[in-house]
């Protein structure tokens, strides 16, 4: 499989080589909860959950959370910053594109965990993140704005790979999610990149 294995996560975290990580949460984060868009009680799935920053916050919402990541420095980061909070999720280490949960989840949070996957691997993950959310439940989406010059030449760089808005539209069709009418809030990220923050919303008939 192209792309990022876990070793090379794992590795990033163990070197504390963790370029995308802010120190805190995304203050997109607390717009959405501002804005009612998570809500206190709702389950809330974190793919590439990383060192957890956004999973101790929502669980300190009173979210219902549910982070994963394959990458076991990562796992352990989460938990420990869980610990220090005295906030409690469920943090598992598994591939998220093998994982399912035990039921549909009202809410999904996506940030750098696609833009972390190679984009061969872009369509299965679209669809786990479709079974995973019940209908009508929302993608809170942060798609990473990274477009590099080579790309110019066809050539494909990354992680973080480059979430084009046109990709995205194709990942996620209108057939089975609703989208927000444009512009979006393009949130600005410390090492000059932005991320696009979309809320999607599952289709009854996905
Ligand atoms: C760029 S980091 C983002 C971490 C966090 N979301 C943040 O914004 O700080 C990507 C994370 O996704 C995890 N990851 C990448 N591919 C994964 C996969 N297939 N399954 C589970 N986790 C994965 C990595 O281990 C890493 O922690």
């Amino acid at each position: 499989m192209r792309g990022p294995t876990p070793s090379f996560w794992q590795q990033r975290f163990e070197q504390r080589n963790v370029p995308w990580d802010r120190g805190q949460s995304s203050p997109q984060l607390a717009a959405w909860l501002a804005a009612g868009v998570l809500r206190p009680g709702d389950s809330v799935i974190v793919p590439g959950c990383g060192s957890g920053h956004e999973v101790a916050d929502l669980a300190g919402a009173g979210c219902r959370v549910i982070a994963l990541d394959y990458a076991p420095a990562a796992v352990e980061l989460t938990r420990q910053r869980l610990a220090e909070t005295a906030r409690s999720a469920e943090v598992i280490c598994a591939d998220v594109l093998q994982w399912q949960p035990a039921a549909p989840c009202d809410a999904v949070y996506e940030q750098t965990c696609l833009c972390a996957l190679h984009p061969e691997q872009w369509f299965a993950y679209a669809r786990q993140l479709q079974r995973w959310l019940r209908p009508g439940g929302v993608l809170c989406a942060l798609f990473m704005q990274v477009l590099r010059d080579s790309a110019g030449q066809g050539v494909i760089e990354g992680p973080p790979y480059h979430c084009d808005i046109n990709a995205m539209r194709s990942l996620f069709p209108a057939s089975h999610w609703e989208w927000p009418k444009p512009p979006y809030t393009a949130v600005p990220h410390p090492r000059g990149w932005t991320e696009l923050a979309v809320v999607l919303t599952r289709r009854d008939a996905a």
